[in-house]
């Protein structure tokens, strides 16, 4: 199985368009330790033809133009795609909005839970993918789902299950418990191989490492996680935004309750961190908080990454 990092940033990328933050700046002076981040997807494939998208990011046309495998091969048809799926962990901008890059008449299927599905339903501007062509699929929890589309069968299917997080940010309720949110508005995905059984997780959002979690992900031979921030507060005290990072739906790498320790008695051979923001001090590679996450067997995600499984 191919896993391709197409973007390893969060919402808003890196640099983010009107960040003026250090690390904005840094990126976009090319200063050295700072690498530029398209915002958050996987590509994943078990034959190295057909691909599934997880998550499909507004940065997703300059992420195909990156990667050769996602363009159409020699001797295909006049329109072609070796897209053929795409799978959605949640409705938010960044990971949804890269869905009308797909437009242009090609067929492909989206998977999504009950409530991402009636977050698209509810926005006539996905209609510009045509429902004979592009047909939603329900992914039910707990459930292994084989990924099929425009015909093919990829090879792989997915097991979605719940992960502690927060409705999509334009979905908020002020007036709801916890914004309104509800099982199944934040997923984690299990990809699995057919053929070999191999599989991995893809959990770019989630909002904390409940026992449930932990037991999934004990063992696992490799885990992409959501790597938004390091320090709860680092947003507000940047000066950036004022949210902590559990108001956002994001466990934060460090502290007692965070990522690194949560992962740390749970034997994951491989884990890296993705959907990073700008904020994050992990991404000046010369940081201390860098030398942390990676003495505490990180990899910190980066576009154009690629692990086989
Ligand atoms: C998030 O990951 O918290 C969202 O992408 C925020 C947003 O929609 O801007
Ligand atoms: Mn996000
Ligand atoms: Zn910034």
């Amino acid at each position: 199985m191919r896993i391709r990092i197409l973007g390893s940033g969060a919402g808003g990328g890196f640099p983010q368009w009107n960040c003026n933050c250090a690390n904005c700046r840094a990126v976009r002076a090319r200063a050295p330790g700072f690498t530029p981040r398209t915002q958050s997807s996987l590509a994943v494939s078990a034959d190295g033809a057909n691909w599934v998208l997880l998550n499909a990011s507004p940065d997703l046309r300059e992420q195909i133009a990156a990667a050769p495998a996602l363009a159409p091969a020699e001797g295909d048809p006049v329109r072609a795609s070796p897209i053929k799926a795409v799978a959605l962990t949640n409705g938010d901008v960044d990971h949804v909005a890269g869905l009308l890059n797909l437009r242009e008449a090609q067929p492909f299927s989206v998977y999504a839970a009950d409530r991402v599905l009636q977050a698209l339903a509810a926005n006539p501007i996905f209609t510009i993918l045509q429902a004979q062509l592009v047909p939603r699929n329900e992914l039910h929890m707990d459930e292994a789902t084989p990924l099929t589309g425009a015909g093919v069968d990829l090879g792989l299917s997915v097991r979605a299950f719940p992960v502690p997080g927060k409705i999509a940010l334009y979905l908020e309720d002020q007036n709801a418990p916890n914004f309104g949110t509800s099982a199944g508005d934040t997923l984690g995905l299990e990809v699995i191989e057919t053929k070999t059984g191999k599989s991995f997780f893809y959990i770019p959002g989630c909002a904390k490492i409940d026992a449930s979690l932990a037991n999934r992900l004990r063992g696992a031979a490799l885990v992409f996680f959501d790597g938004t921030l390091f320090h709860e507060n680092e947003m507000i005290e940047q000066g950036l935004m004022g949210k902590t990072g559990s108001r956002m739906g994001h466990v934060n790498m460090s502290g007692e309750d965070g990522s690194m320790a949560g992962f740390a008695p749970l034997d994951v051979a491989r884990k890296i961190y993705v959907h990073i923001n700008n904020s994050n001090p992990v991404l000046d590679a010369n940081s201390t908080q860098r030398a942390a996450v990676q003495a505490a067997g990180w990899e910190v995600g980066a576009d154009g990454m690629e692990v086989t499984l």
